[in-house]
């Protein structure tokens, strides 16, 4: 059985209000949301052409993507509109103090 890790890779401070904040790790792009207060992660890649979602608009938890206007849950990583169909992959996150950590499997 995997047993997932976790990694610090960033600070809640570093998180704008309601938008969104890429990271890499080992090259694969990941958002982090702060939805009102909350944090989730989910990929960065929207699921259509692969387009930034941290560019994109948040509202609440729903972002939209910047290029053709899909939407996710950020929580859930559901895909609420088209033109993408796929959902995002979405991370475990737990804070401590103000270090954020994501749980990534083997
Ligand atoms: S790239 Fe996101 S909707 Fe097309």
């Amino acid at each position: 059985m995997a047993v997932g890790n976790w990694v610090k890779v960033a600070n809640v401070s570093d998180v704008p209000d309601e938008a969104g904040y890429r990271v890499e790790i080992d090259g694969y792009p990941v958002a982090i949301w702060n939805v009102g207060g909350e944090i989730c992660a989910t990929q960065d890649s929207c699921t259509h052409e692969e387009t930034s979602l941290s560019d994109g608009d948040l509202w609440d938890d729903v972002v939209e993507c910047p290029l053709h206007g899909a939407q996710f849950n950020v929580r859930t990583g559901a895909v609420l509109s088209l033109p993408a169909i796929f959902p995002l992959k979405t991370f475990p996150v737990k804070v401590e103090d103000d270090a954020i950590y994501l749980e990534l499997k083997d």
